[in-house]
């Protein structure tokens, strides 16, 4: 063998030694895989090319440095479902995840890769923020990342996955990027950890309670997805890669629909006649995509309003609907971020919209109208009509009031506009109408009780009624529920090539 042979390999194996069986170990005793079998998992099989695996750690002062090659994060590319993609993978082994600056050169190198060749950029995170004893050296790998993120927004999708600690400046990358993954009992992310939660708040919280995967899932809507360890995670991350383009400037990917679209008439019979009695919209939405498959994005935060990947005659659409089954299905501050939210990233990734409209409103109250529901609910106004993707939208039930125009209604944009024979479309529902118009009347009346519901059975009659709409344009067709998946495969066919310009501007002034 050459000299020169001998000395690659010999270098080979120092890298190999790295991965000895303790370090195997270390991690599984925490209940998690290496950084090296998570990326191998996301990846295609034998498909994973490692890049800068040599690089060295920069020299760092205060004592402890690290030894290993690559400075404690695995970079890349491969394929996913055959497509593209480059990724990044922290290891907690060295120095627990902390990104030093050749850590966060390295990311920002591959970063700049994936924006470059128009490939989704999947970043596995196990992290305790930035490397204490690389100081500024750290946060200015930070900032470099934070910039790629920036820079890349809109134009490949970015996906984050929290598979351990995410602490400090860990999660503002996650935060700019399209969706945050965690796995549920091994995960946490926090700006400020526990302990100086303590120090300055006097305040006693567990990892779990501050950051956790559940905490993330529910109440600060910070994860849109939960799995339930690391194998299921990066099995969830590779299905909502399915539903996405490389890029901006692609279609999603089309599949071939297993069941030609047909007549369902089971869609007759799911929203109660009763228009107060709630029901489950995903029973719907089941009814209408290809196979009865979605994957629901943020299930557990704001659940009134339901977000979800799907497809329809084999085109990737994203649904947005009412929840009546939750807060019957109001909009709230919460629920109105969420949505539009989700719009944006359909909008920049060319997946038309679809919308089930079943909403008797915007909640009320003192607590909504502290916590800003004019500023968050205009958020979803904005989102909608600023998207230029085709938008479709199917009135199912109550359509009422600042609801009905910021839920894809034509006048804000929407492209076609449908509504079942059980809509009701009104600035406000009975009870509130007769109770403004008809006060006197009612207080006056012998039997209010039957003033109040001849005054109903009239109000629907004569103004909520759907024919209304559909006469005076506002809606396209009052259609049969159990056309409704051909209604939407033929607008879809309909509105491929639809171009919108916007006036030219730098970007418009999204309520924030
Ligand atoms: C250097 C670090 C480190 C860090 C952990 N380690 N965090 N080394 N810089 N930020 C090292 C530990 O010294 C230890 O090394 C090994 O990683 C494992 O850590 P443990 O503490 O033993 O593990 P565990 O008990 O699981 O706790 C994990 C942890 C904790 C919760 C992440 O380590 C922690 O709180 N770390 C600090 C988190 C933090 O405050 N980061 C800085 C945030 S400021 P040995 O040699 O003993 O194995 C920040 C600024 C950027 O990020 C802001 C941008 C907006």
């Amino acid at each position: 063998m050459k000299k020169s042979y001998e000395q690659f390999i010999a270098r080979q194996e120092l890298l190999k030694k790295q991965y000895d069986d303790t370090y195997y170990q270390k991690q599984h005793q925490r209940g998690k895989l290496t950084a090296r079998e998570r990326i191998l998992l996301l990846f295609d099989e034998g498909t994973f090319e490692e890049t800068d695996a040599y690089a060295p750690p920069a020299t760092a002062s205060f004592g402890k440095t690290v030894k290993a090659f690559g400075d404690g994060v695995i970079t890349g590319f491969g394929k996913v479902n055959g497509r593209l993609v480059y990724a990044y993978s922290q290891d907690f082994n060295v120095l627990g995840g902390s990104l030093g600056a050749t850590h966060a050169a390295k990311i920002a190198k591959i970063q700049g890769m994936a924006l470059k060749t128009g490939s989704p950029m999947v970043g596995l995170i196990d992290s305790g923020g930035a490397r204490i004893q690389e100081g500024i050296s750290s946060l200015d790998g930070y900032a470099s990342i934070f910039r790629q993120n920036i820079l890349s927004s809109g134009v490949i999708p970015q996906i984050s996955v929290i598979m351990g600690p995410a602490a400090g400046g860990a999660v503002y990358s996650p935060a700019l990027t399209d969706f945050i993954f965690m796995t549920a009992d091994t995960s946490y992310m926090f700006v400020t950890g526990p302990n100086v939660v303590k120090e300055v708040l006097n305040e006693t919280v567990s990892t779990e309670d501050l950051g956790g995967a559940s905490v993330h899932a529910t109440k600060s809507g910070v994860a849109d997805f939960v799995y339930s360890d690391d194998e299921n995670t990066l099995l969830g991350v590779k299905k909502l890669l399915s539903y996405l383009p490389s890029n901006n400037l692609e279609n999603p990917p089309l599949t071939e629909p297993a069941i030609p679209t047909r007549e369902d008439e089971q869609l007759r019979n799911i929203v109660p006649e009763d228009p107060d009695k709630p029901y489950n919209v995903k029973d719907i939405v089941s009814l209408i995509v290809d196979n009865g498959n979605f994957l629901e994005v943020s299930e557990n935060h704001a659940a009134n309003i339901f977000t979800a990947f799907a497809r329809i005659d084999g085109q990737v659409v994203g649904i947005v609907a009412n929840q009546p089954k939750v807060m019957a299905g109001t909009l709230d501050t919460h629920s109105s971020v969420k949505g539009a939210r989700f719009i944006n990233i359909c909008d920049a990734f060319n997946i038309p919209i679809v919308t089930l409209v079943d909403v008797p409103g915007f909640l009320p109250g003192t607590d909504q109208e502290h916590e800003g529901i004019i500023r968050h609910g205009a958020k979803l106004l904005y989102a909608y009509t600023y998207a230029t993707v085709p938008k479709i939208t199917v009135i199912l039930r109550k359509a009422y009031g600042g609801a009905y125009i910021v839920m894809n209604s034509k006048g804000i944009g929407g492209d076609f506009s449908f509504a079942w024979p059980t809509a009701e479309i009104a600035v406000m529902g009975p009870d509130g109408a007769i109770a403004i118009l008809y006060r006197k009347e009612l207080s006056e009346a012998e039997d209010p009780v039957i003033l109040k519901k001849e005054l109903t059975d009239k109000y629907r009659e004569e103004v909520t009624n759907p024919y209304i709409a559909d006469e005076k344009g506002y809606i396209d067709e009052v259609i049969d529920p159990a056309l409704t998946k051909q209604k939407i495969a033929s607008s879809l066919k309909a509105l491929q090539r639809k171009i919108e310009l916007r006036p030219k501007r730098k970007h418009g002034n999204l309520p924030l």
